[in-house]
């Protein structure tokens, strides 16, 4: 029975997490604060550290009246989405990709068997290199394309918003402006698209009086891109940004409510075929089921067929 999808119904709501790591059980406690799921489970290979981290979540689930239990893979079974946030993480001065060898014979292992226990569910995957993944966890779910999502750009989109939100004195939410390709070295930004309060930013600047700093604009984007980088630097990993991202996701899933995020899907890109990342997807509990149609400047196009190409190289590289 596929899951039945109803905002006023949250009970009927179970949402699985792989990976019971940082990125996982912080989801997982986002997702009790949302309110977002009556059944949350944890599948992780170290069953008794999971069983730690789900008593400990029980404990904040009794407040948000779901509940919090490890499980098999056959608990996947009619879960409206399952998260994979298994796999090794990033260590100081290691890129993304450095971690696709590992983590793809980690997903041989995983996406087989969510797909058996629950072949109508929804695939969310954050674990990294992000964009490779999806593209491997389409393949080995043999999912349709619009229920394997990557989490991608949703979270560079976040903190370029609250980069650009700062400089310009705005909240993040009335600032309109996205990152897009890979979750990774080879993103941009989009800014012959961003806007304030409906302004293109230079617009904006000149109606609000303010300076259109360039230099302090390309140091947002900057920032946006080295942000990872910076937090592994500083305390070994990233979990609340990303497990917040991961939950803003589950959210147009689990309520069907059509929003527009950029996130990775697998598809044809700058002009190259059959590759992951992330462009506008409207979400819903189809999945990311359509593309939000973007004009984008000529340069912009290039980058993001650079960022294609960078993520097709690294995907021929697994086939080998
Ligand atoms: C992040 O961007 C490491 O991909 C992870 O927070």
């Amino acid at each position: 029975m596929p899951f039945q999808s109803n905002s006023s119904d949250a009970k009927s709501i179970k949402i699985v997490v792989v990976g019971a790591g940082s990125v996982g059980v912080t989801t997982a406690y986002a997702l009790l604060l949302d309110r977002l799921a009556a059944d949350i489970v944890l599948i992780d290979v170290d069953k008794n550290r999971a069983q730690g981290e789900a008593m400990d979540l029980s404990h904040a689930a009794h407040f948000a009246q779901a509940r919090v239990r490890v499980g098999d893979y056959e608990d996947c079974a009619h879960a409206a989405a399952v998260v994979i946030t298994a796999g090794v993480n990033q260590k100081p001065g290691q890129t993304r990709l450095d971690l696709v060898k590992t983590n793809y014979a980690l997903f041989k292992e995983v996406v087989p068997r969510v797909a058996h226990h629950a072949p109508d569910t929804i695939l969310v995957v954050a674990t990294n290199p992000v964009d490779v993944l999806t593209h491997a966890a389409l393949q080995l779910s043999g999912f349709p394309v619009e229920r394997v999502i990557g989490s991608g750009t949703a979270m560079d989109t976040t903190r370029f918003r609250h980069e650009l939100g700062r400089h310009f004195g705005v909240n993040p939410r009335n600032v309109h402006a996205v990152i897009l390709g890979e979750h990774g070295d080879s993103q941009l930004p989009a800014w012959s698209l961003a806007s304030i309060s409906g302004m293109r930013l230079r617009d904006y600047c000149e109606a609000a009086g303010v300076e259109y700093d360039e230099a302090a604009l390309e140091g947002c984007a900057r920032r946006t891109k080295e942000a990872a980088y910076e937090i592994i630097r500083r305390k070994g990993k990233t979990n609340y940004g990303v497990a917040s991202v991961l939950v803003s996701i589950l959210q147009p899933i689990v309520t069907d409510s059509d929003a527009i995020m950029t996130v990775s899907r697998v598809g044809a890109y700058g002009g190259v075929e059959d590759v992951a990342l992330s462009m506008p997807c409207k979400l819903n509990r189809s999945g990311a089921y359509q593309d939000v149609p973007l004009r984008l400047s000529e340069s912009e196009q290039q980058a993001l067929r650079q960022s294609a190409l960078s993520i097709k190289e690294v995907l021929d590289s697994l086939e080998d």
